[in-house]
C-alpha cells in the first residue's frame, strides 16, 4: 500500500503515520524527520536546509524531490506512507513523474483536517525523543515518566521550531504555499480521505482505520 497523509503542521500527520505503519507493516517516510536526521548529521543537505526549517519556510523543491524520491526507491516492495511530502503543487508533480517512471500509483490520500486554533497549542506542548523518533505532547500525550522518552532513550526534547512565532510563520507557508496540493490531487487522484482531525488522538487513528477497510485495506 503507498499512502500520503496531508495535513497543516501539527495536525498529527507524524503521529497517525507511525501507527498506520505499524499496522500495515509500511516504511514511514517523512520529509521532516528525514531534514532533521541530515542536519544532525552535518551533511551538505542539511546544512542547505537549516535556515529554511529554522524560519518556518520551505527547503527548496529540487531538494527535497530528490531526497524524497531517494528514500521511496529505498524502500523496495515494502510499500510506504508518506509523512510531510509532497507539500508544494510541484513536489506533487515531481512525485507523479517518478511514480510514473515507476509504473506505479499512490492508493489513497488522507487529510487530516483540524481548524488553525487547535495548532498552536499542539506544538507548544510537543516532545520529542531525538534517538527513537516518538513524539509525546505534555497534556494530550504524555510520556510514562515527565519529560523521558518511554522506550528508555532518555530525555526528551522541544523542536526549535515549535515555538509560537515560527509556528505562525509556519502555518502561513502552509496556507500559501501547502493547502494548494489538496486541490492537486482532486483534480488528479479519485481516493481522498478527509478525516476530522480535531478530535482525541485515538479516535482519529479509528477514523483513519475504518476509512482505508472501506477502500478495502
Ligand atoms: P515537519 O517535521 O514535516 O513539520 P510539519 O509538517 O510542520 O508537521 P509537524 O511534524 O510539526 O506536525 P505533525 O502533523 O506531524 O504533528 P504531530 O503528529 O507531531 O517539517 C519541518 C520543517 O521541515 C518544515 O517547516 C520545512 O522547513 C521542512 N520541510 C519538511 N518537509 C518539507 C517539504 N516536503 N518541502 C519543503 N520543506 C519541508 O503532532 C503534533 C503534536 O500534537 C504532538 O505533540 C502530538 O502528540 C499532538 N497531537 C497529535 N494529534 C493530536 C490530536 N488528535 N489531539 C491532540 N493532540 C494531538
Amino acid at each position: 500500500m503507498k499512502l500520503i497523509l496531508l495535513g497543516p503542521p501539527g495536525a498529527g500527520k507524524g503521529t497517525q503515520c507511525k501507527r498506520i505503519a505499524e499496522k500495515y507493516g509500511l516504511a514511514h517516510l517523512s520529509s521532516g524527520d528525514i531534514l532533521r536526521a541530515e542536519r544532525a548529521a552535518g551533511t551538505e543537505l542539511g546544512r542547505k536546509a537549516q535556515s529554511y526549517m529554522d524560519s518556518g519556510g520551505l527547503v527548496p523543491d529540487d531538494l527535497i524531490i530528490d531526497m524524497m524520491i531517494g528514500a521511496i526507491k529505498k524502500t523496495g516492495s515494502k510499500g510506504y506512507v508518506l509523512d510531510g511530502f509532497p507539500r508544494t503543487v510541484v513536489q506533487a508533480e515531481g512525485l507523479d513523474a517518478a511514480l510514473k517512471k515507476a509504473g506505479e500509483t499512490i492508493d489513497a490520500i488522507v487529510s487530516l483536517e483540524v481548524p488553525d486554533e487547535a495548532i498552536l497549542d499542539r506544538m507548544t506542548g510537543r516532545r520529542s525523543c531525538l534517538k527513537c523518533g516518538a513524539v509525546y505532547h505534555i497534556v494530550n500525550l504524555k510520556p510514562k515518566v515527565d519529560g523521558q522518552c518511554d522506550k528508555g532513550c532518555g530525555p526528551l526534547v522541544q523542536r526549535k521550531d515549535d515555538s509560537p512565532d515560527v509556528v505562525s510563520n509556519r502555518l502561513k507557508t502552509y496556507h500559501e504555499q501547502t493547502a494548494a496540493v489538496l486541490g492537486y490531487y482532486r483534480h488528479t487522484q479519485s481516493r481522498i480521505i478527509a478525516i476530522d482531525a480535531d478530535q482525541p488522538i485515538d479516535k482519529v487513528s479509528e477514523a483513519v482505520f475504518e476509512a482505508l477497510r472501506r477502500l478495502g485495506r
